[in-house]
């Protein structure tokens, strides 16, 4: 277990939300004081065992997630010095993510809000990656415009009001987080794909071969599966002239520079794309979110644009880009404000649209 953060100030007004991660292959339970500080937030990961394998294995995801679940849980009341009955609400991911990792959050979340007789909140994993921001800047409020992307999405979204979300783009195939995984296997750099192709690319060229940008006519949406066909073709012809030649595939394409390529192509489409939807929204802020926001080339790009078009940008702290249980109490706090509680039936719902909520 990691990434334990305590602060534990507590006064008696603040409402104090537990919240569950459990969508993809990290299991994670936070509290979070009136959305905006962290109070305990406990990540135990499970990349030793899908590194493995090259990429997460949903059903070793779920077996995990239902070991890990009660220990997360435990320590993150531990940490604080609070009890189950201090709490004033329970916030889960019920989608979108792994069905069968889903299940074991809301279950367990369920579980605790029927026990301690306190609201239960639903809240859409994006939603969630978008409150990280929340968490790290006191001043932000919506509106804002969001570039969330991470393993499973590349979303750009209109916040209008804490709970209130407009979807402007979103990937018509892969994610862009997908797309680093993938070409990092494929190179062998192994698993997750993002931040080995981050430090593999530093110093490499980041033109050493033509990559597509593809565009959809009409569209903000994104479509990186072309770029990541592209990508791999070149991988396969380097290996084959490598082959014939007797030599070794990195004397033809170093792993430098097929990072570095790689890399500047996903970011450079990312950056368009946000551009123009700053264009058409008039946004004053922008906010990155989701795993990928991690990555500092993105970072750096995305300062630019907002240096250029005069907006403030807010980058969600590197420890809260992944997927993690403090951002899901956050956004928890926005719907408890609202008091939009779930029923005890509530399901999980792996292919949730954000707008939806
Ligand atoms: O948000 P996240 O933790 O999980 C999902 O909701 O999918 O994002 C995980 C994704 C992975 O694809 C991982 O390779 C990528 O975020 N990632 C990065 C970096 N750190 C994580 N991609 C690029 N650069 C990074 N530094
Ligand atoms: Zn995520």
């Amino acid at each position: 277990m990691s990434n334990v953060i305590i602060s534990n100030n507590l006064s008696q007004e603040e409402t104090l939300i537990l919240g569950i991660e459990t969508s993809c292959d990290e299991t994670a339970a936070a509290i979070v004081a009136n959305g905006r500080r962290i109070v305990s937030n406990v990540v135990s990961s499970q990349i030793d065992i899908h590194s493995l394998y090259g990429g997460v294995v949903p059903e070793l995801a779920s077996r995990h997630h239902v070991e890990t679940i009660l220990p997360v849980l435990d320590r993150s009341l531990a940490l604080a010095g609070l009890s189950l009955s201090d709490l004033d609400a329970i916030a889960v991911t019920s989608g979108p993510g792994l069905i069968g990792a889903l299940l074991v959050g809301v279950a367990a979340a369920k579980s605790l809000a029927f026990a301690i007789d306190k609201p239960l909140l639903a809240v859409h994993h994006l939603s969630g990656h978008i409150a990280a921001n929340y968490l790290t800047d006191p001043e932000l409020t919506p509106p804002f415009l969001s570039l969330i992307v991470s393993g499973a999405h590349a979303h750009i979204v209109y916040v209008e009001d804490y709970t209130k979300i407009k979807l402007l783009a979103q990937t018509k195939d892969d994610a862009a987080g997908e797309v680093f995984d993938k070409l990092a296997r494929a190179v062998g750099l192994g698993y997750p794909g993002g931040p080995k192709i981050e430090k593999a690319a530093r110093g490499g060229n980041t033109k050493a071969f033509p990559l597509p940008h593809p565009e959809i006519k009409d569209s903000l949406d994104f479509s990186f599966s072309g770029v990541k066909t592209a990508a791999l073709n070149v991988l396969n012809q380097a290996e084959q002239k490598a082959a014939s030649t007797k030599s070794k595939r990195c004397e033809i394409l170093s792993d430098q520079d097929f990072a570095a390529t790689v890399q500047e192509t996903i970011v450079e489409i990312l950056t368009d794309h946000l551009a123009q939807a700053q264009e058409t929204t008039g946004a004053k802020i922008i906010a990155l979110a989701g795993g990928v926001s991690a990555n500092k080339r993105l970072r750096k790009s995305v300062q630019k644009l907002a240096n250029r078009l005069d907006v403030k940008l807010v980058v969600p702290d590197i420890r809260l880009c992944t997927d993690n249980a403090a951002m899901i109490a956050a956004a928890g706090y926005y719907i408890w404000l609202e008091q939009k509680f779930s029923a005890l039936d509530l399901n999980a719902s792996a292919l949730w649209q954000i707008d939806e909520t």
